[in-house]
C-alpha cells in the first residue's frame, strides 16, 4: 500500500480503537446503547455519513480533558425511511457527554446543514450538560445552539431525543423544538436537579420524581412521546418521521392507500350513547375514520381530555385534535388547551390538515383554572386555530357548548368545513344550565318542576340545540350520516387540496403567551 493510504488507515484505525469493548460495556451496564448504536439504529442501514468524526477536544484550563477523537458528540447525516436527516448523538462515556466549544461547534455544522437543505435534525441527547471546565465558552455553546432552535422553528422538523441526563440550561435546546421523546427510567430533565431542590427548598426528591419520563410525559407535559427502552425510542423517532415532510415547503410524504375512500362504517350510527352525559372513547371513533385505523397519538398521558395524533386519510397525513368525552368529559382546561394549540401549531407549520372532532361541554369551570389564568391559556387554542391556514375541518359529534364551540374550529374563526352528526347538540350551554337561567322563578312556583324541567328541556333540545338549525344558518355546512364520516371529510380535503389563505403584512402575530 502506498505509504499516503498506510497514514490514512492508521488514522481510520485509532478511532475504531476508542470503541473497544470496555467502552460498550460501561453504557450497556446504565441500561443504554451506546451514541454510535443509537445513531445506526436511527438511520437506514450503511446510510449514516459521519462529520467532524476526528475532532479533538478543546483544551481546558481546568484540566479533565479526554484524549477521544470527536469531543463526545457523533454527528452526521443518512437517509431515514428513504429521505435525508441529519443528527446528532451524544456520548455519555466521553466527560459525561457535556457540551464543550468543539462538540457545540459540532452540533452547530448539522444544524446549519440541515436548514440549509431544508431536512430534519434529531438529537439524541445524553448529557450532563455545559463542560464546566470550559466555563463560559461552553455556555456560549449552547447559545449558538439554541439560537438555531429558534431560526429552524417551522422551518424544518426538529426531534430531541432525551436518553439519559438533561440537566440545567441544557435542557432548553429541546424546549425549543417540535417534539421531546424520553426513554423510560433512564432520561430525566430539569432545570435544577435534586441537590439545589434540597439545598434552596429543603424538599427530598428523586432523579425520577422531579425529571423522569414518568412525570415529563403526564404531569408537566414536556414529553410527548415515552417508550420504554432505547431501541422502541429510536423506531419510535422514525414513525414519528414518516408522517412529517421534510420541510415547510414540502407536504409529508404521500402513501398510497388502500383502504377504500367511500368505506361505509355503520358501527358508526351507534356510538355516541343517547345519554347525552355517558361517555365514550373518541379514539374507537378515530380508528374506524382513518386509514387501516392507523394512528400516532402525541402527547398520550398528557391532559388525555383531548387526543391529538397523526394519522393518514387516503393516505394524506392529517392533524387530528378531538374532545375525549371519557376524561374529564371532554371539557377544556389549561394543559388541553395548551396541547392541543402547540400540536396546531405544529400542523400548520408543517403543511398538515387539521381534523377536529367535537364534544365539548365547555371549558372547566372553577377557582383553580382561573386563578391559573384559563382566560390567557383557552386563549392559545383560540389563536391557534384561527392563525392556522391548513386545511380545517370539523366533525361535531355531541356537545358543541358555548365559548367552546367557537374555540374547536367553528366556521366563524375560519374552519373550512364543518359537519355535525345528527347527534350534535351546538348552542350557548346545555339544557340543565339554560332552563335554569331563562325558567327560575317558574320552576320555582310550579307545582311540578320536574315535568315541567323535562318539557323545557325537550323544547329546548327541538328549538335551540338541535343541529339542523346550526345547518339551515349555514354555521355548519352538513348534518352528515356518521357512517360516511370517512368519505366526506377525504373528499373536503380534496376540494381543499389548493387552499391558499392571505394574512395582513406583519412580522408575526402576537400569540397569548
Ligand atoms: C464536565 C462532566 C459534566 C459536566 C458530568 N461530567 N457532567 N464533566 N462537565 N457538566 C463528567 C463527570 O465528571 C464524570 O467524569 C462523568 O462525566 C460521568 O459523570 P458522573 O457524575 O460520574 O455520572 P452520574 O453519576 O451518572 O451523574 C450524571 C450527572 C452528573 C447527573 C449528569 O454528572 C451531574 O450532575 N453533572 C453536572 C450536571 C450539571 O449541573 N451540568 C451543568 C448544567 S447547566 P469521570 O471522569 O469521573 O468519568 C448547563 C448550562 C446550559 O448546562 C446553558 C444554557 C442556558
Amino acid at each position: 500500500m502506498r505509504k499516503i493510504y498506510e497514514q490514512f488507515v492508521a488514522r481510520e484505525n485509532l478511532l475504531n480503537k476508542q470503541y473497544d469493548e470496555a467502552y460498550y460495556k460501561k453504557q450497556h451496564q446504565r441500561g443504554k446503547l451506546t451514541a454510535r448504536e443509537r445513531i445506526l439504529l436511527l438511520f437506514d442501514e450503511g446510510t449514516f455519513e459521519e462529520t467532524d468524526a476526528y475532532t479533538p477536544p478543546a483544551t481546558a484550563s481546568f484540566g479533565k480533558t479526554v484524549e477521544a477523537f470527536g469531543d463526545g458528540v457523533v454527528t452526521g447525516f443518512g437517509s431515514v425511511n428513504g429521505r435525508l436527516v441529519y443528527a446528532f448523538s451524544q456520548d455519555f462515556s466521553v466527560l459525561g457527554g457535556s457540551l464543550g466549544t468543539v462538540h457545540a461547534a459540532k452540533i452547530v455544522k448539522i444544524q446549519d446543514m440541515a436548514l440549509k437543505t431544508g431536512a430534519p435534525v434529531v438529537g439524541l441527547i445524553d448529557s450532563g450538560g455545559a463542560r464546566i471546565q470550559e466555563g463560559v465558552s461552553s455556555l456560549n455553546g449552547y447559545a449558538d445552539i439554541f439560537k438555531r432552535n429558534v431560526m429552524s422553528s417551522g422551518v424544518i422538523p426538529q426531534i430531541s431525543v432525551i436518553m439519559g441526563p438533561a440537566a440545567g440550561g441544557a435542557v432548553y435546546s429541546p424546549a425549543l423544538t417540535d417534539f421531546i421523546f424520553m426513554t423510560a427510567d433512564t432520561s430525566y430533565m430539569f432545570v435544577t436537579g435534586p441537590n439545589v431542590v434540597k439545598e434552596v427548598l429543603n424538599e427530598t426528591v428523586s432523579t425520577e420524581d422531579l425529571g423522569g419520563a414518568s412525570v415529563h410525559g403526564t404531569k408537566s407535559g414536556v414529553a410527548d412521546f415515552v417508550y420504554n427502552d432505547d431501541e422502541n425510542t429510536i423506531l419510535g423517532v422514525k414513525k414519528l418521521l414518516s408522517y412529517l415532510p421534510s420541510n415547510n415547503m414540502e407536504n409529508p410524504p404521500l402513501i398510497q392507500s388502500e383502504d377504500p375512500v367511500s368505506r361505509v362504517e355503520e358501527s358508526l350510527r351507534n356510538i355516541v350513547p343517547d345519554d347525552p352525559d355517558k361517555p365514550y372513547d373518541v379514539k374507537d371513533i378515530v380508528r374506524l375514520i382513518v386509514d387501516k385505523g392507523e394512528f400516532l397519538e402525541v402527547a398520550e398521558n398528557h391532559a388525555a381530555n383531548i387526543f391529538t395524533a397523526f394519522a393518514r386519510l387516503d393516505g394524506q397525513v392529517v392533524g387530528i385534535v378531538a374532545n375525549q368525552p371519557k376524561v374529564m368529559a371532554g371539557t377544556l382546561d389549561i394543559d388541553s388547551s395548551i396541547k392541543a394549540a402547540r400540536f396546531i401549531n405544529i400542523c400548520d407549520s408543517f403543511n398538515i390538515p387539521i381534523i377536529t372532532l367535537e364534544d365539548v361541554p365547555g371549558f372547566l369551570p372553577g377557582t383553580d383554572q382561573e386563578h391559573d389564568g384559563i382566560i390567557r391559556h383557552g386563549a392559545k387554542l383560540l389563536y391557534a386555530y384561527t392563525y392556522a391556514t391548513v386545511p380545517k375541518i370539523t366533525v361535531i359529534l355531541r356537545k358543541a357548548y358555548g365559548g367552546a364551540y367557537i374555540v374547536m374550529n367553528s366556521k366563524g374563526i375560519g374552519g373550512d368545513f364543518s359537519f355535525a352528526w345528527p347527534t350534535a347538540e351546538i348552542a350557548v350551554m346545555g339544557p340543565d344550565g339554560a332552563i335554569a337561567i331563562l325558567y327560575r322563578k317558574e320552576l320555582k312556583e310550579s307545582e311540578n318542576p320536574t315535568v315541567l324541567k323535562k318539557e323545557l328541556t325537550q323544547k329546548y333540545r327541538e328549538e335551540v340545540t338541535n343541529p339542523y338549525i346550526a345547518d339551515e344558518k349555514g354555521f355548519v355546512d352538513e348534518v352528515i350520516d356518521p357512517a360516511l364520516t370517512r368519505h366526506k371529510i377525504i373528499r373536503s380535503l380534496k376540494t381543499l387540496e389548493r387552499k391558499t389563505e392571505y394574512k395582513p403584512k406583519r412580522k408575526h402575530g402576537n400569540m397569548p403567551l
